[in-house]
């Protein structure tokens, strides 16, 4: 009881004096007492034994948005004003010593514990934040099959929009199922502000440019 007291008030304290959401408080410090494994967003939403044969293919790697934006300009740019896109940032406003925990990274960067996803910001600066692949999975097995199909300089007018090979995503328009997994694997039960109504948030994702955040559903 007295252990209770003493971390409320101290929660209390912290968020008072660094100005932080108290509500945030709660859930960080119900975060770090969270003993349960880390598992990556992506093993979550896809079951082990799936995840675990895809990465054993060795086909996926993440690649970092710079090379989406390539192909998907107008994603991006969209993408660029969404929240998911400061995530990382998020962590360092409530203070800097969450950007080395592995519990806060795997739900703030893009493929954090998984082979090529994000480790630190001076190894993959390019993968913080939540970025594009942090929802669709790695996505260079997508991007080799784009160029494979791409008209080259002589041959490539004939080849039209509907040779070109989709997909390529473990959690893509081709399996919104996991996508959609993908959503609640970050959004749990503790971090799901937004979630009360997760069809709504999901269709929104669909456009490029979806302006603001949702406002429907949200309790605060
Ligand atoms: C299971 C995934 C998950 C984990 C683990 C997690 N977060 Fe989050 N966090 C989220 C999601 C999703 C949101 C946005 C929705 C919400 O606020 O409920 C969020 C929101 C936040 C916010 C509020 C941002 C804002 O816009 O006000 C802060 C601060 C934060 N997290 C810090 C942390 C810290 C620090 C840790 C580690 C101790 C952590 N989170 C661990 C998923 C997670
Ligand atoms: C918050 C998760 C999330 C992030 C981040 C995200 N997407 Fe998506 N994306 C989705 C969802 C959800 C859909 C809709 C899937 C469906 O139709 O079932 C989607 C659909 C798409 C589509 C297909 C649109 C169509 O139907 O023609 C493209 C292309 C796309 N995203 C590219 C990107 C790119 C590029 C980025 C990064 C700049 C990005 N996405 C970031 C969740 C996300
Ligand atoms: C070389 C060009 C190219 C690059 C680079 C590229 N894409 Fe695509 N992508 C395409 C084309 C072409 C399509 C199919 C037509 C369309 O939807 O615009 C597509 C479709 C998609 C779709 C919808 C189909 C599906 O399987 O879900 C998503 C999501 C997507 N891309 C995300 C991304 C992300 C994320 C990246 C960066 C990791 C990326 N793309 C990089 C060319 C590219
Ligand atoms: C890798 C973890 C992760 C995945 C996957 C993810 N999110 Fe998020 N989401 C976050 C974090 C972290 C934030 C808070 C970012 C911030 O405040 O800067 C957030 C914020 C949001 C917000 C705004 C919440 C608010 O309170 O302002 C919405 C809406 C949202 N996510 C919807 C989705 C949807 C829909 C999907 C699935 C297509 C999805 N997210 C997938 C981690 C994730």
């Amino acid at each position: 009881m007295k252990f209770i007291l003493f971390n409320f008030i101290r929660v209390l304290l912290v968020g008072l004096l660094s100005g932080v959401c108290i509500a945030d408080e709660v859930r960080i410090q119900q975060e770090l007492e969270d003993r349960s494994e880390i598992i990556p967003p992506l093993q979550q939403a896809m079951g082990k034994d799936a995840f675990d044969k895809a990465m054993a293919s060795g086909k996926y790697a993440y690649t970092g948005n710079a090379k989406c934006r390539l192909c998907h300009r107008d994603f991006f740019l969209g993408r660029k004003k969404d929240v998911h896109d400061y995530a990382y940032e998020k962590l360092l406003a409530v203070g800097s010593e969450y950007l080395e925990n592995g519990r806060c990274l795997n739900c703030h960067a893009t493929g954090y514990g998984v082979k090529s996803g994000f480790q630190d910001m001076t190894k993959t600066p390019r993968l913080a934040n939540v970025q594009c692949e942090g929802c669709h999975g790695p996505g260079n097995e997508h991007i080799r099959r784009q160029i494979v199909n791409m008209p080259t300089a002589g041959a490539g007018k004939s080849k039209t929009k509907s040779t070109v090979i989709l997909g390529g995503f473990l959690a893509g328009v081709d399996n919104p199922d996991i996508l959609r997994k993908m959503c609640t694997s970050c959004h749990t039960q503790r971090w799901n502000r937004a979630f009360h109504d997760l069809g709504k948030s999901y269709d929104w994702y669909k456009a490029a440019k979806p302006g603001e955040s949702p406002k429907d559903g949200r309790t605060y």
